[in-house]
Formats: C-alpha cells, sequence, structure tokens
C-alpha cells in the first residue's frame, strides 16, 4: 500500500504492553518501509538489556542512552517503536514534540497489566501491583498527549490498528 504525502518517521509512543512493538512490525510489513524497536536497538549498541541497564546504571542513566538513541534512529528509520517512559526526559520530549507523525497507541489499563505483569524484561513492571502501574500510567498520559498527532485505540486487532493509523496517515 502506498500513502501519499507520507511523512516520515512514523514514532508509536504509548504505555508498556499497549502493542508498538506489534503494530511497528505490522506497519513495516505491510508499507515496506525500515523499522527499529527504539528498546532493541539499545540493547544492540550497548550490548547489555534493558534490566541490566537498570540494575547497573539506574533509570536516570538509561533516559539518557534513550534520547541519544532516539535521536539516532530518526535519522535513520522509517518506523520506531519507542519505550513507554520515553516521555519522562524532557530531552526526548522536546525531540518527539517535533516531530510531526507521533501516534500514541492507548489500551485499557487492565489489558496492559495482564500482558506485563511480572515480566522480568521490564524493570518498570516487575513486581507492581495493578494500582501501581496504573498511577504510573496517569502519571504519564498528559506527556503522551502532548506530543501526540494522532491517538490509537490499541484494545483493537493489530489489522484494525492498521486501518486506522493508515486512514488517519492519509487523511488531508
Ligand atoms: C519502560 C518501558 C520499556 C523499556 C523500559 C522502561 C517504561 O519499553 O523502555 O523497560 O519505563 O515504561 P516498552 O514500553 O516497550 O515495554
Amino acid at each position: 500500500m502506498l500513502l501519499k504525502n507520507l511523512e516520515i518517521p512514523i514514532i508509536l509512543i504509548g504505555f508498556m504492553g499497549t502493542g508498538k512493538t506489534t503494530v511497528g512490525q505490522y506497519l513495516m510489513n505491510q508499507l515496506h518501509l525500515s523499522y527499529v524497536d527504539l528498546d532493541e536497538y539499545i540493547e544492540q549498541r550497548e550490548s547489555i538489556t534493558i534490566p541490566e541497564i537498570f540494575d547497573e546504571k539506574g533509570e536516570s542513566y538509561f533516559r539518557k542512552l534513550e534520547f541519544k538513541y532516539l535521536n539516532e534512529c530518526i535519522n535513520q528509520f522509517d518506523i520506531i517503536s519507542t519505550g513507554g517512559g520515553i516521555i519522562e526526559n524532557d530531552a526526548s520530549l522536546d525531540l518527539l514534540k517535533k516531530q510531526k507523525q507521533v501516534i500514541w497507541l492507548d489500551c485499557d489499563i487492565k489489558i496492559v497489566f495482564n500482558r506485563i505483569v511480572n515480566d522480568p524484561h521490564r524493570p518498570n513492571a516487575n513486581n507492581k501491583s495493578l494500582e501501581q502501574l496504573k498511577n504510573l500510567y496517569l502519571s504519564r498520559i498528559s506527556r503522551y498527549n502532548e506530543i501526540a498527532f494522532m491517538k490509537v485505540n490499541s484494545n483493537q486487532n493489530v489489522s484494525e490498528i492498521y486501518q486506522e493509523i493508515t486512514t488517519l496517515l492519509s487523511s488531508d
């Protein structure tokens, strides 16, 4: 499928477990565009896993890496899925604000909780109760909202999400 006036990069933002990676890969396959998952990119470039970065260097160090590699990826890839906490860092938030196609995937917190509860690969979800996770989600909503060009409900299946995104991207 070809979309007229498609601006790149398309950047997917949203809380953990809202389907950014699944949707990013689907967009890549359907639109024949290059794609990167920022978390995976960081792990590859730094040769260390995200839980190890959190453990050994702390979250604020991770946020600086996230900004550094977001900058790099914006100039290299057509579609980027970001980590749910990227908006915690002011430099990343400012950079994202300047991008035209930032898509916010949002979905019910209970669905998110069931998907990511005790995921050892997600230090900010691991060992959190539904209430704690909901509080983290609520604390981030205004920042997602501030930078999003469009918001898509990701309770739907991936092909429905794809339809919604491409309709919005191709409308004048
Ligand atoms: C985080 C989300 C993760 C990852 C890191 C921190 C967060 O990405 O960047 O574990 O603070 O929300 P996903 O949103 O892909 O899980």
